[in-house]
C-alpha cells in the first residue's frame, strides 16, 4: 500500500489524515522542533540549521555546563533571545482547535518553547522542560532569563552555572510528565508525529507504544515506519487538514 505523500500528491495524503482523525477515538500528537521552525525557532538537525557545525548533543549536555560554560551559555543565550518574542503559527492554532473539538486528546512535545500552551492547548506534556525557567545548576536557586542572557553568576552561590529548566543529555526526563505521556500514547488509537527527526531517546521510542495507527508529518523521512507519511511543512499541512475536517463535518 502506498503510504508516502509528497508535494505532488499532498492533497490525497491530507484527506487520508483527516479521515484518520475523524475515525479515531483517542488521537495523541507528538511534536518536535520542526513544529516550531515556522515560528522562526531553528530546529536542531533539519537542513535549515546546523548550529555553528556543533552537534546539539555537545552543547545540550550536562557536562558542557561544567567543562565549557561559555559555549553552553552562548547557545542558550541565543535560544533565549530567539524565543523571547516568538508566537504560535496557524498550525499550532489548528492543534488547539482539534483539542477543543475533542479530535485530539493531548500533545506530548519535545519543544521547550511553550508555543502549544500559548496557542491554547490544555493537555500538553513538555517532555524536555521549559526554556524560560532558569535556575543555578550548582545550588538550585532560581534566576531570570535576563540573568542568563547577561552572563550573570548565581546571586546566591556566585558560580557561573545558570541554566534553563530543560532536559540535557545525561539527565532524566521529568518522571511525572514522561509517565503521563507514555500512558496517553499507550491508550491512543492514532498517534500523529509532527516535525521531529526521532533521533533522540527516549522520546524516539514513543511511536512504538501505540497499537493504533501512526502518522508522520515532517519535512523529511525518518528511520521509522508509519502507516501514513506526509512530507512537507507542518503549518500548511495542518491548516489544509482542518479545512478538510470542517468540510466533512458539514456533510450529512
Ligand atoms: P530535530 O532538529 O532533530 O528534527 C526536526 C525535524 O523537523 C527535522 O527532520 C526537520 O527536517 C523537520 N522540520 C523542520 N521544519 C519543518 C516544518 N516546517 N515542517 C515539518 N517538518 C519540519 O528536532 P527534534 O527531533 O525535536 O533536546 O530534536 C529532539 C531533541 O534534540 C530536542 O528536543 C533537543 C535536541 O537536543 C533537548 O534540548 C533536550
Amino acid at each position: 500500500m502506498k503510504n508516502i505523500y509528497t508535494a505532488a500528491n499532498k492533497k490525497e495524503g491530507i484527506k487520508r489524515l483527516a479521515e484518520l482523525i475523524l475515525q479515531s477515538d483517542y488521537a495523541i500528537v507528538l511534536t518536535g522542533a520542526g513544529m516550531d521552525t515556522e515560528s522562526n525557532i531553528p530546529d536542531f538537525r533539519g537542513k535549515s540549521e546546523l548550529w555553528r557545525n556543533i552537534d546539539a548533543r555537545v552543547v545540550a549536555d550536562i557536562n558542557t555546563i561544567k567543562k565549557n560554560y561559555r559555549l553552553f551559555h552562548q547557545f542558550y543565550k541565543e535560544r533565549l533571545s530567539v524565543m523571547g518574542n516568538v508566537k504560535p503559527h496557524a498550525g499550532h492554532y489548528v492543534l488547539a482547535e482539534l483539542e477543543e473539538k475533542g479530535l485530539i486528546k493531548g500533545i506530548a512535545t519535545q519543544n521547550i518553547s511553550g508555543l502549544h500552551i500559548k496557542a491554547g492547548n490544555k493537555k500538553v506534556y513538555e517532555l524536555h522542560g521549559d526554556l524560560r525557567k532558569i535556575y543555578c545548576n550548582n545550588c538550585g536557586k532560581s534566576a531570570t532569563a535576563q540573568d542568563l542572557i547577561d552572563f550573570k553568576s548565581c546571586s546566591f552561590c556566585h558560580e557561573y552555572a545558570l541554566r534553563p529548566n530543560v532536559v540535557f543529555f545525561g539527565e532524566a526526563l521529568p518522571p511525572d510528565v514522561w509517565n503521563t505521556a507514555l500512558n496517553e500514547i499507550k491508550k491512543s488509537d492514532l498517534l500523529i508525529v509532527i516535525g521531529t527527526s526521532l533521533e533522540v531517546a527516549p522520546v524516539n521510542q514513543l511511536p512504538y507504544l501505540t497499537s493504533g495507527k501512526t502518522v508522520l508529518i515532517n519535512a523529511e523521512e525518518t528511520a521509522y515506519k508509519f502507516d501514513l507519511i506526509i512530507l512537507g511543512k507542518a503549518k500548511e499541512i495542518l491548516v489544509d487538514c482542518l479545512a478538510v475536517i470542517q468540510k466533512q463535518g458539514l456533510q450529512p
